[in-house]
Parts: C-alpha cells; sequence; structure tokens
C-alpha cells in the first residue's frame, strides 16, 4: 500500500509476546511504504526481539521502559509520542498489556502513551488459544472493541509457538499493513474510525472462474481478485461478518484473514455458493470476473491433443447465465446489490453500456470500470469508472488505489440503503 502510507507517521509498539520476532517484518514493509515509523517495546518483548533490530529497520531509536524516565527530556517522552503519531500499532498486543490498557493502568511506556494518544490504534492480540478463550482475557477484548478509536484484528487460527494448534495467531504483518492504511483512511479527524457495517452480514464475490477445455487446459480471464477481496476487507475492518466466495486469486494470503473464505472454480460452482450464502448477507458486491462460456457436457476427461483443441471449441458450448441478474432476482426485501461492470472503449461508450447493464441486471448500484487502460483495472492496483446508481445518477471515481475505491463503495452503499 504505497501511496496509502507515504509520509504517515505510525508509531509500531510490541508487548511480550512471541509473536514479537514478526514485529521487525512489519516495521520493514511500513518503512518501504513511505512511512515514518518509531518503536517502542515493553520490557518483556525486549528479551523476545531486538530492540537494535527495530532501530536499524525503522532509522529511529527504539524506545523503553527506562527512556521514560531520561531527565534530558523536555516533555513526558509517552505524550511527545502520543501527540506524533498518525496511527498507534500494537502488534502483538499480550494478555497483559490488553488488561492494563482496558483498565486504564499507565505503568511502562506503552501503558502510559495508550491511555494518552487520540489517534486510532490497531490491536493485533497474540497468545495461547488457552489464554485468548479465557474469560478475563475475552471480558477484556470485548471492552476494547466498544473503543471507537480502535481496530481490532482478532486472533487467527492456526500452529503456534506453544504446539498447539488453534486461535491466537497474530495476523500477519502483510495484512496488518493493509489494515494500518485502511484506518488512516477511515479515521475522522478526532481519529474516531467508521464501524457503521457493524452487525451487517456482506457476501462478496472475487476473482476469476476457469472452464475446463479439457482435463488440464482452462479458459479464464486476467482478474486478480484484488478488488474484490479489498471491498470484502475494508467492510470486514468497518465492523461487517464477510462472506467471499472467490476463485483462483493472486492476492497475497494474508489478505483473507477475518474474512469467511468459500473457494470455488467454475462458474457453476460459484453460483452454487452464491445461492447458499444470499439468505443471510445484508449486502451483495459482485466483483467476481465470471466465465462467459462453459462446456454443456461435464469435462472432458482425457486430455486432447493438440491437433483437436481448435476443432473442440467449435461446438458443445454455452453462454454462462448473468450470476448477477439472477441474484438481483432472488434477493430479499432490504438486500442492496453492488455490481461490476468490466468494460472497454470511449468515455461515452463504457458509459453508456453501464447504463444498459444496470437497466438489465436490476443492481442497487454498478461500478463499471474501463479494462482497456494501462496501469488499471484487472491485475492492477488501481481503478477508476463510474459508480451508477438510481435514477440515471452516476459519481466519477478517479484514478486511486482499490483499497480507497472499496472504501468510497461501501459508503455509497449505506448511503442509497438510508435513503430508500
Ligand atoms: C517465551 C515467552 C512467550 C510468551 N508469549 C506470550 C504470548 O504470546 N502472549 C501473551 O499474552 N503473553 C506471552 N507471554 C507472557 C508475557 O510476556 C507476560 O505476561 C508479560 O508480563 C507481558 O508483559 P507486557 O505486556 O508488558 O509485555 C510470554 C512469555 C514468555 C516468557
Amino acid at each position: 500500500m504505497p501511496g496509502l502510507l507515504n509520509g504517515r507517521r505510525v508509531l509500531v509498539a510490541a508487548s511480550g509476546s512471541i509473536a514479537a520476532v514478526k514485529t521487525p517484518l512489519l516495521v520493514s514493509a511500513l518503512v518501504q511504504a513511505g512511512a515514518q515509523v518509531r518503536c517502542v517495546l515493553t520490557a518483556s518483548a525486549a528479551r523476545l526481539v531486538s530492540p537494535l533490530a527495530l532501530a536499524t529497520l525503522s532509522r529511529q531509536p527504539c524506545l523503553q521502559d527506562k527512556d521514560q524516565w531520561d531527565p534530558v527530556r523536555p516533555r513526558p517522552l509517552h505524550i511527545e509520542l502520543a501527540e506524533w503519531a498518525d496511527l498507534v500499532v500494537v502488534a502483538p498486543l499480550s494478555a497483559t498489556s490488553l488488561s492494563r490498557w482496558v483498565q486504564g493502568d499507565g505503568e511502562g511506556l506503552l501503558a502510559s502513551l495508550l491511555l494518552a494518544c487520540e489517534c486510532p490504534v490497531l490491536a493485533a492480540p497474540a497468545m495461547n488459544t488457552a489464554m485468548w478463550k479465557h474469560k478475563a482475557v475475552q471480558r477484556n477484548w470485548n471492552l476494547l472493541l466498544d473503543d471507537p478509536r480502535v481496530l481490532p484484528l482478532a486472533p487467527e487460527g492456526g500452529l503456534l509457538a506453544c504446539d498447539r494448534l488453534g486461535t491466537g495467531r497474530m495476523s500477519d504483518p502483510v495484512r496488518i499493513e493493509l489494515a494500518a492504511a485502511s484506518a488512516l483512511l477511515q479515521a475522522t479527524s478526532q481519529g474516531l474510525l467508521k464501524s457503521d457495517w457493524r452487525g451487517k452480514h456482506v457476501l462478496v464475490s472475487a476473482g476469476p472462474t476457469l472452464e475446463s477445455l479439457d482435463c488440464v487446459r482452462v479458459l479464464s480471464n486476467r482478474s486478480s481478485g484484488r478488488m474484490g477481496v479489498l471491498l470484502a476487507q475494508a467492510a470486514h475492518l468497518r465492523g461487517a461478518t464477510v462472506d467471499l466466495v472467490h476463485g483462483p486469486l493472486q492476492v497475497p494470503p494474508s489478505w483473507l484473514e477475518g474474512l469467511q473464505c468459500h473457494p470455488v472454480v467454475g462458474s457453476a460452482a460459484m453460483d452454487d455458493m452464491l445461492q447458499q450464502l444470499q439468505p443471510k448477507a445484508d449486502a451483495v458486491l459482485m466483483c467476481a470476473a465470471v466465465s462467459d462460456v462453459r462446456r454443456t457436457s461435464s469435462s472432458v476427461v482425457e486430455k486432447l491433443p493438440k491437433q483437436q483443441l481448435i476443432g473442440s471449441m467449435e461446438g458443445g458450448w454455452e453462454l454462462v447465465p448473468d450470476l448477477l441478474q439472477s441474484l438481483v432476482g432472488r434477493r430479499s426485501a432490504g438486500q442492496s446489490v453492488l455490481g461490476f461492470a468490466a468494460l472497454t472503449g470511449s468515455d461515452q461508450q463504457i458509459l453508456e453500456l453501464g447504463r444498459q447493464k444496470l437497466q438489465a441486471k436490476g443492481c442497487d448500484l454498478l461500478m463499471v470500470n474501463p479494462v482497456d487502460r494501462l496501469g488499471q483495472g484487472f491485475d492492477s492496483d488501481q481503478n477508476s469508472g463510474w459508480l451508477l446508481g438510481p435514477g440515471n445518477h452516476h459519481q466519477v471515481c478517479p484514478l486511486e488505489d482499490k483499497l480507497v475505491l472499496s472504501h468510497r463503495l461501501l459508503d455509497r452503499l449505506l448511503e442509497i440503503n438510508r435513503t430508500t
């Protein structure tokens, strides 16, 4: 997320979890993305990860409790740091530091700066599964969830350093970087984060689908799934529970953290999964690039000889039914639907075709985006286009990072929900 973090001041703090060994990776990624980074370690964290490593990677001294008591400082260090930061990231957050924070205990540099800061704070706990499930820890975590300045990144499941398979792994540094960019984008000037999708269930489709030519060859498209996955993450980071139905993706695997993922391959499997999940969704965001054609018969089990390939494509194919249109036909009252249309041609042609598609498909909003222009659309970081809505209205979406566009689309979807 280079453009979004460039020049932003991020304070990265680690407390005493073994996951602190991953904090240097996070610091390095943030610095490479152009952020100014300062680091704080608790006494326990400093026994698990080297302060010198963090100082070297952040190009700044790594600060610890003893620095708070340095008599040459003109201002209290915890206040100076709290006022300096645009964003604080606590990764990892230990059970002890979580407890101190929610109890209002300011003992130590990290604890006191967490009480002093008025910017958004990203909290990424890490601990053994039994510790995480302990009712005292859960009570503290739930208290944190009610803080409008905090972006909580609940721990993931997996193999833990204590050899246990369960919940407790810290969110991956690559996903924390994404969440940091998202928090900086959506924070108000008072440091409050939007949780306007909290309590809502969102269904997102992303990526391409693959149709078999024979048992080894496939017909697909250049969709990476980036737009749909970022939409899903943006909705989740704003509080939604998200089901993501996706074809093969080309995004960092940790971008799927926090989402309920349903991987599929072909258009028929995507259709089935969407039909299963649609009834519980408050909003459906159809971003997948579904194949247009597929074989009529079930897959060809052998590998066709090269000479027969062109001949085999001449018959036995059918158009894939329009998944977006069928989904709109099945929707319940109050379920909003956003569609995507990848188009080529002049601005005028795209807008005209987009309006016809919106009419035919009947969704609430249709994001039409050109896919024949360099540096945007399929398989790129940025996108632009027009968001078509009710009453022939359209909103111009300038070329911007797909995460920025995701938040824009979520804002608009909530707006039309409120007015209808
Ligand atoms: C090797 C080692 C690993 C630890 N891992 C964790 C952990 O993953 N999560 C956690 O909450 N505590 C963990 N602890 C315990 C904390 O370090 C301990 O509770 C400490 O008081 C945390 O203080 P702090 O939050 O000020 O860093 C670990 C301790 C040791 C010795």
